[in-house]
């Protein structure tokens, strides 16, 4: 780097600390006076608690399930359907339901039966036994032990929930966690397991791989084990400590002992497990391309040059996100009217060549008579106050800002009303930051007093309980705002905290995460770990949120994202700017082919999408997912497969050009270059700077776009069919839709595809293109007529039926 930009660098960094530091005296009077609060106000509880429920005295059968009366507790099991069931151990105050979205389910038949030292109660796909004692059973349909669970103990208002494990079982799930995929693995210091946090928490800066909390924590997981696999939620905002070591160990400081349990291949865990907390609905096609941040697009010339100097590198773009800097002294719904004088025509000259306007929008109301929103906020009585009546004020960007309650719906239904006026001139989307909620501090905890009173839907209750559903219920404002106010299109919205359930809302990214290597393998798992969470849409900021990544780190950090659902480069306010031609070239050509790549992938991106709104499945998987017996699979978090069909390798070493990879059952291609692999073993694969190792599963059907034209990628099975959907529509709205269903049977030398179409929407492509992969294409019918192929493609109109007389290449 020259002297000239390296001084630049160091100017920046200085004023970006400068900026910091200026909330230094703010966040230090905060602190105090948060202290003092919790010490005044927390009251130590009187509740009585026991170590164990006691005796089992009796049960009673009931319409879903069973009641169990032990000495000191109450044990109530609910089956919602045939494989999964509701538990609820007594007292403890029941949960507002936030996170569920269904709440009628169908009968089912149950039955409950004594033996001479148990009781049991099932239906045909599990059944739970009840010992008298109060630890439980969780069994499959074939009777084995799935999960064994301790009776629990609850210390006043507190609960402690644990469960064996087996010594080769996994955990993975939990929301965002910067750890390892399989949970089980980390450690903490001098520790033999590690805890993790259930506290959604402003990881502020530049956090590295390991940190916790994070922003967006959900008390669900998957354990996966060599009988089975299971997922349990519980249904409990509070702030908890989950452990797991010998035991898996969910330790909650209140609330309710409510939890889901379900058993089943992990496709099912994730359809059950959003059946009941609900599924992302599918997103507006552009939102799956690419997006470019960064904290600094001061004024309208900045953005408009940014967007136009993607079109003179002839890479895409579909959306720029606007940071705080956009606003009138970083308030909440503003966009400085002098630096963006003409929005609604700014927006639309975007729009216009494929650009969305994303703009910020952080919950913290600037506390000034000047404010309107503040004044209306007053009116409704909708902000957080204290016991003694006194609002909460904390200071986060604006300076000293209070906070919406978002458990009062009328407060929700005020805050949808503010974002009408953004959505008439255009904004696209919203950006939620800061809303774990995070304030400024010098110690101690980046939030609100602890004895913060809410709402909680007339309830009543504090931040305890409210802290992990605020992001989530802003989110459900933003989210029904954009719906109402903008009908015709579907909501975009990046919440960074959350908690169960935010995907019925909107999509997440990994917050301020270091720049190096490690945050780039780190996000791995992180992004997987959300998906098996229930939350399909989530990326990294590319390159790392703080700190400049080296032109090779940036490169491979957007080789890796170019398969995430949620795509986009941001960075902090004092790194150098970061684009895809910052690092000149061969870089910005080799992010280009991955961004051109990207986009010839949106239909099998879009298709994924809908199964994610269909069934839950999240696109981006762990390698485990293709086949969740195989246990070499089940530590794999440097790979991940987006949908069935691709296996992503990112390199995530500086300087690595090839890489280990572990390869599922089946037969793999390349895709760069259709050499073949058999799977079930491990694999070096090259990857020089331009690429790295990409392989498509043999018997995957790859649509693609290329001018218009549907081209059809065919890795063709080593025997029998294989079955794609391909779903399409306008890309936005909620029109008309359909669905083409290909088949694909492979027969000794012939391959067969056939088409179905369905569905209202007429065919968005020009016309179709079949390519061959892994076998040489010799003659072709279309629909009973014969025609000439080129290479290894075929032209084709529409058609019913193409037989191909293929040579196969060994694998
Ligand atoms: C937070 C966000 C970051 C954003 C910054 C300024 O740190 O995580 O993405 O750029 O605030 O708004």
């Amino acid at each position: 780097m020259d002297r000239l930009k390296q001084l630049k660098l160091k100017i920046k960094f200085l004023f970006g600390s400068l900026f910091y530091a200026s909330y230094a005296p703010k966040a230090f009077l905060y602190t105090r006076k948060r202290d003092r609060i919790e010490r005044e106000f927390i009251k130590p509880s009187t509740e009585p608690g026991f170590d164990k429920p006691g005796k089992l005295l009796r049960a009673e059968a009931t319409v879903r399930g069973a009641n169990f009366y032990f000495e000191m507790a109450e044990l109530e099991v609910c089956f919602l359907t045939e494989d999964l069931v509701r538990i609820n151990w007594k007292p403890g105050i029941p949960p507002i339901p936030y996170g569920i979205q269904r709440h009628e389910w169908p009968e089912v038949a149950t039955n409950l039966e004594q033996t001479e030292n148990n009781y049991s109660v099932s239906s045909h796909g599990l059944k739970v036994i009840v010992e008298i004692d109060g630890s439980l059973k969780f069994c499959d349909r074939s009777g084995q032990v799935i999960r064994a669970e301790l009776p629990p103990q609850s210390k006043s208002e507190s609960w402690i929930h644990q469960a064996q494990l087996r010594i080769e079982e996994r955990i993975y799930g939990l929301g965002e966690r910067a750890s390892t995929l399989n949970l089980r693995a980390a450690k903490d210091e001098q520790q033999k397991s590690k805890t993790y946090r259930m506290w959604n928490y402003d990881a502020a800066g530049m956090y590295p791989p390991g940190s916790d909390p994070m922003y967006l924590c959900i008390p669900v997981y998957l354990g996966l084990h060599s009988l089975g696999s299971y997922l349990v939620f519980y249904e409990n905002s509070f702030d908890a400590n989950f452990t797991f070591g010998e035991t898996a160990t969910a330790d909650f400081t209140g609330g309710a002992l409510r939890y889901y349990f379900t058993s089943g291949s992990i496709t099912q865990l994730l359809e059950r497990y959003t059946e009941l907390t609900g599924r992302a609905p599918l997103p507006a096609r552009w939102a799956l391309g690419y997006h470019q941040s960064k904290w600094g697009y001061r004024a309208e010339a900045a953005v408009r040059k940014e967007a136009r100097e993607f079109q003179e590198h002839n890479l895409p773009l579909s959306a720029i996100h606007l940071d705080i800097d956009c606003q009138v002294g970083y308030r909440a719904f503003t966009i400085d009217p002098e630096r963006f004088p003409q929005l609604a025509s700014f927006t639309q000259e975007l729009a216009e060549i494929g650009v969305q306007f994303i703009a910020i929008l952080n919950p913290g109301i600037k506390y000034s008579r000047h404010s309107n929103l503040f004044l209306e906020g007053q009116i409704l009585d909708g902000f957080c106050k204290l016991p003694n009546g006194k609002l909460v004020v904390a200071p986060v960007w604006p300076g000293w800002c209070v906070f919406p309650d978002f458990t009062n719906p009328k407060v929700r239904s005020w805050w949808s009303r503010q974002y009408a006026y953004l959505l008439d001139v255009g904004v696209a989307g919203f950006w939620h930051d800061m809303n774990e909620p995070a304030a400024f501090i010098i110690s101690g905890d980046r939030s609100l007093p602890k004895v913060t009173q809410h709402y909680l839907e007339g309830r009543g209750g504090d931040h305890r309980e409210a802290h992990n559903v605020y992001g989530l219920l802003q989110a459900e404002a933003g989210y029904e705002s954009l719906r109402q106010f903008r009908p015709e299109k579907r909501p975009f919205i990046v919440s960074r905290a959350g908690w169960a359930g935010l995907q019925r809302y909107a999509w997440t990214w990994t917050g301020d995460i270091e720049s190096s290597w490690g945050a780039l393998r780190q996000t791995i798992s992180t992004v997987v770990g959300l998906g098996l969470s229930g939350v399909p849409y989530s990326g990294p900021d590319i390159g790392g949120f703080q700190g400049n990544p080296s032109a090779e780190l940036y490169l491979r950090w957007f080789q890796m994202s170019s398969f995430l659902t949620f795509c986009r480069t941001h960075s902090s306010n004092n790194v150098e700017h970061r684009t895809p031609w910052t690092y000149g070239e061969p870089y910005l050509s080799i992010i280009r082919s991955f961004l051109q790549l990207r986009y010839r992938l949106l239909p099998y991106f879009y298709n994924l999408s809908w199964e994610a709104a269909q069934k839950g499945y999240p696109p981006v998987r762990p390698v485990l997912w293709a086949a969740n017996d195989d246990s070499r699979l089940w530590d794999v978090e440097d790979a991940f497969l987006l949908g069935d069909a691709l296996l992503v390798c990112p390199i995530v070493e500086d300087g690595a050009r090839s890489r280990q990879v572990i390869l599922p059952p089946g037969n793999w291609y390349s895709f760069w270059d259709d050499s073949c692999f058999v799977g079930g073993q491990e694999v070096n694969v090259p990857a020089p700077l331009e690429t790295i190792p990409l392989l498509v599963k043999a018997g995957s059907i790859l649509p693609m776009v290329e001018n218009k034209q549907l081209i059809l990628h065919l890795y063709p099975p080593e025997q029998g069919e294989t079955f794609t959907q391909l779903y399409s529509d306008a890309g936005d709205g909620y029109g008309a839709s359909r669905i083409d269903k290909f088949q694909m049977v492979r027969s000794g030398n012939g391959l067969e595809v056939t088409w179905e179409e369905t569905g209202d929407y007429s065919f968005p492509y020009t016309s179709i293109k079949l390519h061959l992969h892994g076998m040489k294409l010799q003659q072709a019918w279309v629909d009973n007529v014969e025609v000439a192929g080129q290479g290894q493609q075929l032209e084709c109109d529409r058609f019913i039926k193409v037989q191909l007389k293929v040579l196969s290449i060994e694998c």
